[in-house]
């Protein structure tokens, strides 16, 4: 079964002002798009053909590195979507606010060690939270890498090409970084996973 380009959980313009509707039109339609598109194509000789997307992903590592690279970016982009929400930031679920005061001290520092993780990704990639060894921890990653090749699972993720920022923040990384973590993160689907990646 080929690759798919899920639907946006919401409008174009529902993460207005933070994220615009021109770069979800961008980002969304066509870049993410060409990923499922370029990943299809490059499955179509490859025999992960047909296996989940996960196992595409961790198979392709180190050995296709095409494939690897549009498959693991469609991965991030349907999880992207889903880790935000229009007014999202705010409150976040209880256990998930004591996994991360445990792990970090306190909200705030996992909020200024996600930023910082973002601010500090040389070039195009990704900052994360995720759940190894059963704490929650920063990391980042280059072009489309994604923690499930390093052993961790991802519970957070935030995209730092500039595709996903340049129409809104320009060269203000830092703040766009901010506005994700204060303004759009839908924290229950990030407790969803988090429950799942402990269990
Ligand atoms: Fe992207």
């Amino acid at each position: 079964m080929d690759l798919t380009l899920p639907e946006l959980p919401y409008a174009h313009d529902a993460l207005q002002p933070y994220m615009s509707r021109e770069t979800l039109e961008y980002h969304h339609d066509k870049h993410h798009q060409a990923y499922v598109t370029n990943a299809n194509n490059l499955l179509k000789d490859s025999d992960l053909k047909g296996r989940s997307l996960e196992e595409i992903v961790v198979g392709s590592f180190g050995k296709n590195p095409g494939l690897f690279n549009n498959a693991a970016q469609h991965w991030n982009h349907n999880h992207f979507w889903k880790w935000m929400k229009p007014n999202g930031g705010g409150k976040i679920p209880g256990v998930l606010e004591k996994a991360l005061v445990d792990s970090f001290g306190s909200v705030d520092k996992m909020k200024e060690d996600f930023i910082q993780a973002g601010v500090t990704q040389f070039g195009s990639g990704w900052h994360w939270l995720v759940v190894k060894d059963g704490k929650i921890a920063v990391m980042k990653t280059a072009n489309g890498e994604n923690p499930l090749v390093h052993g961790a699972k991802p519970i957070l993720g935030n995209d730092v090409w500039e595709h996903s920022y340049y129409i809104d923040y320009r060269n203000r990384r830092p703040d766009y970084c901010k506005a994700f973590i204060e303004n759009l993160v839908n924290w229950d689907f990030v407790a969803e996973l988090h429950a799942a990646a402990i269990k």
